[in-house]
């Protein structure tokens, strides 16, 4: 049986905390060590939508540590013959030694790990859970706030069809004292069987009431994943960060977002010091680094 990560469900504090501390070390090791970690391995990269970071990040983090990269470009894969993802899938894991699933649906990670040998890592599926975006969000809000236990924090946008919103929801309630407060239209809240399914203090609200919070995560509308254009358009417009939203925040609290914005935060932001999502993003080579070589069974 393979080690996979599939779901922030499947995880504990003390295997985040390891994670995390891991991710630490990598980042402190001279590049030239760094290499030696995962020479000669394969990682491959399945992706059925969209990506930058993700997949970016997880190529730039197999290479540092020594190895190498494959991707399938499903316009040009068999795919476009009427192949089945699974297949694809199987195939694939035959080639890598570990893989990088991302898909419209959810489950298709956790498919593809229960059949293939190799760990598989599910890069996001549908508005289900996006694991590896959470350890590295958890991985900035410890370095930027020093810790997570106490911490209030908020979730603001799409918190219905976001995942990474659903697998940091997830995660904050394996720590101690976190409050969320959940900031979004009634259309998109937090779907209640997740605030259900976690045991964290959970406020919601449709107001823009950020002053007090340690970490706002900001997300963007899932457009893709709207049942329909009016619905969309409903809700688009909900919250616009400009410097005066963002300058009544704590200088010491931090503005974090997964990345992509569509008009959420206004770039006007990005100098100001509560603006750590470019930092977040690069936070991802280094995570991705530690995820990669546990699962491979490397020491580090
Ligand atoms: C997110 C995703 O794919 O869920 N992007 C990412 O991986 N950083 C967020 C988004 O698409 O809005």
């Amino acid at each position: 049986m393979a080690r996979d990560l599939i779901s922030v469900r499947d995880l504990d504090r003390s295997r985040i905390a390891s994670l995390l501390s891991r991710a630490e070390r990598i980042d402190g090791m001279p590049r030239e060590d760094q290499v030696d970690l995962a020479p000669g391995r394969v990682l491959a990269t399945l992706f059925f939508e969209p990506s930058t970071r993700t997949r970016l990040s997880f190529q730039a983090a197999m290479q540092r540590l020594g190895g190498s990269t494959i991707a399938l470009q499903e316009e040009a894969s068999s795919l476009a013959k009427g192949e089945t993802v699974y297949d694809t899938g199987t195939v694939v894991a035959e080639y890598g030694d570990v893989v990088v699933v991302r898909s419209p649906h959810e489950g298709t990670a956790r498919l593809l790990a229960e059949n293939t040998d190799v760990p598989v890592i599910n890069g996001g599926d549908g508005a289900n859970q996006h694991p590896t975006q959470t350890l590295l969000d958890l991985y900035t809000i410890r370095q930027e706030q020093g810790g997570i236990d106490g911490l209030s924090v908020g979730m603001l946008g799409d918190l219905k069809y976001g995942r990474t919103v659903h697998s940091l929801v997830h995660a904050l309630a394996l720590f101690d004292d976190v409050t969320v407060r959940c900031i979004a239209p009634d259309a998109i809240r937090l779907p209640e069987e997740i605030r259900d399914a976690v045991d964290l203090d959970i406020v919601e609200t449709d107001e823009l009431d950020i002053a007090d919070l340690d970490v706002l995560y900001a997300t963007r509308i899932q457009e893709e994943r709207f049942p329909d254009r009016e619905s969309y358009e409903a809700v688009k417009d909900a919250y616009v960060l400009d410097r005066d939203a963002v300058r009544s925040m704590r200088d010491d609290a931090s503005l974090l977002h997964p990345l992509p914005r569509v008009g959420e935060i206004d770039p006007a932001v990005d100098d100001l010091p509560q603006a750590r999502y470019f930092a977040q993003a690069g936070n991802g080579v280094p995570v991705r680094m530690a995820l990669v070589s546990d699962l491979l069974g490397v020491d580090a």
